[in-house]
Formats: structure tokens, C-alpha cells, sequence
């Protein structure tokens, strides 16, 4: 389906019936990674996953902020005469979806936040961003699964993973991939805001994750007033991907 925003056209997925579940992608995949999640979450809740700004089908790439994405998730929810949801995003989608929740938490009952940080990069972070850019402008968006995939996905991933994961991959273009790396690079830091999120909160890691460690996201969970955490066994960063089994009970339990 495709909703048109100030931004350009949204592609996304809106299937179920029931209480509203926006999924928010990671880097640098799109929609169809929560396949499994609209799959199972359908059958109770009405399960919105739409692919950012540049990614999937949704056109043109233009360069964003995480702010100016949060009005964008803000206007598209607008437009599905949706005023409130729960709200959840991996890694990339959990930069958007702390502060989309911060920023309106009028609309957000509940939010997941899977294998994702809080903070901002640092220094060293921040220079590993604008390299990756050079790379990207310079050798385009095939340079993405050598360089991601091993770091996505726990040691020896399933080759079913592996074959989505890089499918995925295929579908993102450089200057979808060079504008979301520069909006990461720049996000704000929300770790000391974290006192405010007033709903329900879920912080989701994996035990193999080597981009989000466990203690980072732990630490998450306890800023968070009344967060809770749970730990997604045999699974790296992808964990909805990697243990759908473990990640769909614990997302399902949560939203009730
Ligand atoms: C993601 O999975 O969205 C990205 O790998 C996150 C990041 O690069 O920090």
C-alpha cells in the first residue's frame, strides 16, 4: 500500500484487525524483514510496517533527521486516521522509535525497543559513519552485505537468514543507504531523557548481538520507568529474524 507524504510515497504493509503495532525497520533492509512478525501479530493486532524514507519502495531518498522521520511516522499515522499505537523498532528502528515516543507520547501506548541504543555515537562511531559514507558514494550500495551481514547475524546464521538478509540488502540503494547512515551518525542522544518515556516499555537484546550489547540494553530498560528487558537467546542483532519463535512470544506477551 502506499500513503503520500509531505516527504514523498510510503510503501507499507497494513494487515489485522485490532490495536494498532507500527514496526519500524533496521539498516539498511526495509518492511519485509518483520515478515514474520506481520505474519504472527495479524492474527491479534493490526500490524502496520511501512519501508522509511529511500528504503523498499518508498520514493524518493532524501536526506532526514531522526526528527524530521519521527514527524514523518507522525504524519503517516495521520493519515491512517490512527491517533494512538504501540510502537516498535530494531536497532535503526529503535533510534526512530525513542524518540518518536518522547516527541509524541500521546500516540504511543507501548514501545518495543529491540537491539538499539539510546545514546548517541561517539567519536570513534561518528568517524566509522562517515567512512562508511565515502564507501558508499564511492563504490555504491554492493559494498553493504560484506560489510554488515557478518555483523548482523550470530556466528554460522541460519543460510535461509543469510539469503533473505542479503535479498533484503539488494533492495536498498546507495542514497537511501548514504542518508539513513548520516541520520544515525547525527542522531541525539536520549539516554538522559529516558525518566520521561511514560508508557510501557520493552528493551529487546540478543545474545549474540555484537553492534547492541546486552549491557547496553539492559541499561536501557532500567532508565525507563517500570522498563522491562528480555533476552532473545540464539539470535545476533537481528532478532526477530534469528529466534522469531522467542521474539514474537515476548513482543506478543507484552502488547496485551
Ligand atoms: C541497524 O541494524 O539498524 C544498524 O546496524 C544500526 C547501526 O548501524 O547502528
Amino acid at each position: 500500500m502506499k500513503a503520500r507524504l509531505k516527504s514523498g510515497t510510503l510503501n507499507y504493509v497494513d494487515k489485522g484487525n485490532g490495536p494498532p503495532v507500527l514496526l519500524i525497520h533496521a539498516f539498511p533492509l526495509n518492511h519485509t524483514m518483520w515478515q514474520s512478525q506481520v505474519a504472527v501479530l495479524s492474527s491479534r493486532f493490526r500490524v502496520i510496517a511501512p519501508d522509511i524514507r529511500g528504503f523498499g519502495e518508498s520514493l524518493p531518498a532524501s536526506p532526514w533527521t531522526i526528527d524530521e522521520m519521527c514527524d514523518d511516522l507522525a504524519e503517516f499515522l495521520d493519515q491512517l486516521n490512527i491517533k494512538t499505537c504501540a510502537v516498535a523498532g530494531l536497532s535503526m528502528g529503535g533510534y526512530i522509535g525513542l524518540p518518536f515516543c518522547l516527541k509524541y507520547p500521546d500516540r504511543v501506548l507501548q514501545i518495543i525497543l529491540a537491539n538499539t541504543r539510546a545514546r548517541a555515537d561517539n567519536e570513534t562511531e561518528k568517524a566509522a559513519r562517515t567512512e562508511m559514507i565515502a564507501a558508499l558514494e564511492q563504490h555504491g550500495a554492493g559494498i553493504l552485505p560484506d560489510r554488515m551481514l557478518p555483523r548482523l547475524l550470530q556466528p554460522n546464521p541460519s543460510p535461509e537468514v543469510v539469503h533473505l538478509v542479503r535479498d533484503l540488502m539488494a533492495n536498498t540503494s546507495a542514497s537511501a543507504a548514504i542518508y539513513a547512515v548520516m541520520a544515525m551518525r547525527d542522531r541525539p542522544d536520549c539516554s538522559s531523557r529516558l525518566h520521561r518515556v511514560s508508557c510501557p516499555a520493552l528493551v529487546v537484546a540478543g545474545e549474540n548481538d555484537v553492534i547492541t550489547n546486552t549491557d547496553e540494553c539492559r541499561s536501557i530498560a532500567e532508565g525507563i520507568p517500570g522498563g522491562r528487558f528480555v533476552l532473545i537467546s540464539k539470535a545476533g542483532h537481528l532478532t526477530n529474524l534469528e529466534n522469531p519463535q522467542e521474539f514474537n512470544r515476548a513482543i506478543t506477551d507484552f502488547i496485551v
